[in-house]
C-alpha cells in the first residue's frame, strides 16, 4: 500500500470501490516532492540567459515613461550608464539599446543614422567607458531615423529599396562598432545584408565585432508598444509586409537562417517569442548554432496588463514565458523583463 493510498481523500467520500491499476509507470511519482522535482527539472532560466533591451533618448530629464509599457522609460545617457552598471551587478550578460530620435532629426533616408555623434553612438562610447564589462548589442536599421518609419529607404511609389539600404546600413554597422558596439543586430530583414555588414565591418578591422542576425523576424502586430516607445507608430507609413516576414511561414524562416549564417551570421534570433516558439526549436535542431528569442513589447505589454489587472500572477507568468524559450531551444532571451528576472533569480540562490 502506498503513503497516498493510506491518507483519507480530504473532504469527499469515496466512491466506492477503487480498482487498483496496475501501472509499472507512474510520472507523478518523479513530481511528489519539492526536492524531486527540482532534482528532475530538465531546463532553468538563469541570468546568463538575459539581454536587456533599453530606450534611450536625447533629452534633459533623466526618464520618460513608455505609456503601454509599465515600468519601462525611455533613459537619457547618463540614466542608461547608471542602468547598465546596475545590469552588470545583476550580472546580465549584455544591453541592446534602442533609440528615441527627435523628430527634427528624422529624413526620409535615415541621415543620423550614420552620424558618428548620434545618439546610439554617443550612449555607447559613454556605457563602454562606465561599464566595460558589459555586452553592448545594437540594431542595425534605419526606423528610428527615417520621416517614414521604415527600415529602409521607401520610394514614392511605396517600394523599399533593398541594396541601396543595405550600403547604409554597412556605414551604419561601422560608426556603431567603432563607437565600441560588441554586437551588430541588423533588425531590418533586408537580402544580403549580413555578408555585405561582415566585409564592410572586415574591412575597417572591426573582424571581432559579432553579428546577431534577427534572421526570422516576422511581420507582427506584437511590435506596437514598441513603436510607440520610439516615436515610429505615428509615422509609418503603410506596413512592413514586403521585408518582414508572413506570419504563415515557417519553412521560409530556415532559409532566412541558412542565408545568414552563410553570410556569417554568429548568431541568430526570432521575433517575437513566444508565438514562434515552433520556430525557435526548428532553427535550433536544423543549425546548432547560438540561437536567441526576442519577446517583444507586445507579449510584455499583455503579461504586465493582465498582471495589474489582478487576472494572472505576473511573477510567476513572467518565469514560466522565459522557461519556455529555453524548453524550445534557445540559448537566451531579450526581454524587458530582464532586470527584474535578475533580482528575483538573486533572492532565490
Ligand atoms: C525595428 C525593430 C522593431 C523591434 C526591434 N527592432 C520594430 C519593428 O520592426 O517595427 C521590435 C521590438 C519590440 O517590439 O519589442 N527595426
Amino acid at each position: 500500500m502506498t503513503r497516498m493510498e493510506r491518507g483519507k481523500p480530504a473532504g469527499v467520500a469515496t466512491a466506492g470501490p477503487v480498482e487498483k491499476l496496475d501501472l509499472p509507470t507512474r510520472l507523478r511519482r518523479n513530481r511528489k516532492a519539492l526536492w524531486s522535482r527540482n532534482l528532475v527539472r530538465e531546463h532553468a532560466v538563469t541570468v546568463n540567459d538575459l539581454i536587456w533591451p533599453l530606450f534611450l533618448m536625447d533629452r534633459q530629464e533623466s526618464r520618460w515613461p513608455v505609456e503601454h509599457m509599465p515600468g519601462v522609460d525611455r533613459i537619457n545617457i547618463d540614466e542608461a550608464c547608471r542602468e547598465a552598471e546596475r545590469a552588470a551587478r545583476l550580472g546580465i550578460p549584455a544591453i541592446a539599446p534602442f533609440t528615441y530620435i527627435e523628430r527634427d532629426l528624422r529624413d526620409p533616408v535615415g541621415s543620423e543614422a550614420v552620424n558618428e555623434n548620434n545618439l546610439m553612438c554617443r550612449a555607447v562610447r559613454a556605457i563602454k567607458k562606465a561599464v566595460p564589462e558589459i555586452g553592448i548589442i545594437t540594431d542595425s536599421a534605419l526606423d528610428p531615423y527615417t520621416s517614414h518609419g521604415h527600415d529602409g529607404l521607401l520610394t514614392d511609389d511605396g517600394r523599399i529599396l533593398n541594396d541601396p539600404t543595405v550600403s547604409i546600413l554597412c556605414r551604419q554597422s561601422v560608426a556603431l562598432a567603432e563607437a565600441g558596439a560588441d554586437v551588430i543586430a541588423p533588425s531590418d530583414m533586408m537580402d544580403g545584408r549580413i555578408g555585405a555588414i561582415r566585409r564592410a565591418l572586415d574591412a575597417n578591422n572591426l573582424e571581432d565585432v559579432q553579428i546577431l542576425s534577427y534572421a526570422a523576424k516576422y511581420a507582427s502586430g506584437f511590435y506596437g508598444p514598441f513603436r510607440d516607445a520610439i516615436g515610429t507608430n505615428q509615422t509609418l507609413i503603410g506596413d512592413k509586409r514586403t521585408y518582414q516576414m508572413d506570419p504563415g511561414n515557417g519553412d521560409e524562416a530556415i532559409r532566412e537562417a541558412a542565408l545568414d549564417l552563410e553570410e556569417g551570421a554568429d548568431m541568430i534570433m526570432v521575433k517575437p517569442g513566444m508565438p514562434y516558439l515552433d520556430i525557435a526549436r526548428r532553427l535550433k535542431e536544423t543549425f546548432q548554432v547560438p540561437t536567441f528569442a526576442y519577446q517583444v513589447s507586445g507579449e510584455y505589454a499583455m503579461l504586465v496588463a493582465a498582471g495589474r489587472n489582478g487576472w494572472l500572477d505576473l511573477d510567476r507568468v513572467m518565469m514560466e514565458s522565459l522557461l519556455s524559450f529555453k524548453r524550445a531551444g534557445c540559448d537566451g532571451v531579450l526581454t524587458y523583463f530582464a532586470p527584474v528576472v535578475a533580482e528575483r533569480l538573486q533572492t532565490a540562490s
